[in-house]
């Protein structure tokens, strides 16, 4: 089947579902782009606190969202940065916080708005796998390939507690579990853009099993729908 634009793998799920490692993995095994579309939104919350924002103003935010200088590219060690007007804001972004912060303002439609064209622009030759929570259901919905990924919240909890913890974060574990919780129900409750697998999507649940088993799984998948190799 002859093909228009290139081919796109949507990975969306909630928070510590695993789709941010398994996204890296797929990209880097295939050679495709990545979008993590999460970091626009801590993007767009980092921004907006800076700027001194209220917390409130839905405006403000989507005018940040359409006008921020956001850039993703690496280090000469190679490490993954992200530049916000030009300042490193990799670290920045990553924290519990900047993750609330980034799905309060997730909910504002004049902030989803302004990132659509942002989003879509990723979709380059050879191809792109997108990481969200909205990838298959609203940013990219005639995808090649959808996956939906999910875990038990417990294992959700313990995988972002490791994650922050080795990045030097001292969070408690069930303060964690709790704020992980709120953001999920905020985000598969706001009317826009809920996170919800599309209805054609593979649902993977991925408690208990190893990310190289899930990326072998994905691959196949890719290879099954000759997306890859
Ligand atoms: O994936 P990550 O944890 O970086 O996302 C941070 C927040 O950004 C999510 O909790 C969600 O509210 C929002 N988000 C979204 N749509 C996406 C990606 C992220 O609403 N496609």
């Amino acid at each position: 089947m002859s093909r228009t634009r290139s081919p796109i793998v949507t990975i969306d799920g909630p928070s510590g579902s695993g789709k941010g490692t398994i996204s890296r993995a797929v990209a880097r095994r295939t050679g495709w782009h990545l979008l993590d579309s999460g970091a626009l939104y801590r993007l767009v919350a980092l921004a907006g606190a800076t700027a001194g924002l209220e917390s409130v103003d839905e405006r403000g935010h989507g005018e940040i969202a359409a006008s921020m200088d956001a850039r993703f590219g690496s280090a000469p060690d190679g490490s993954e940065r992200v530049w916000l007007d030009g300042r490193d804001v990799t670290e920045a972004i990553r924290s519990e916080g900047a993750g609330q912060g980034a799905s309060r303002v997730a909910a504002w439609p004049a902030v989803r708005a302004a990132l659509l064209g942002r989003q879509r622009a990723f979709a380059r030759s050879p191809g792109l796998v997108a990481d969200g929570r909205d990838m298959g259901t609203v940013v990219f919905p005639g995808a090649d390939l959808k996956i939906f990924l999910t875990a038990t919240p417990e294992e959700r909890a313990l995988r972002r507690h490791k994650q922050l913890k080795d990045k030097g974060s001292d969070v408690s574990l069930p303060a964690l579990s709790r704020e992980i919780a709120e953001r999920d129900l905020r985000d598969q409750t706001r009317p826009v853009a809920p996170l919800r697998p599309a209805s054609d999507a593979c649902v993977i649940d991925s408690t208990g099993i190893k990310i190289e088993a899930i990326v072998g799984r994905v691959l196949e998948l890719m290879t099954a729908r000759c997306l890859w190799p």
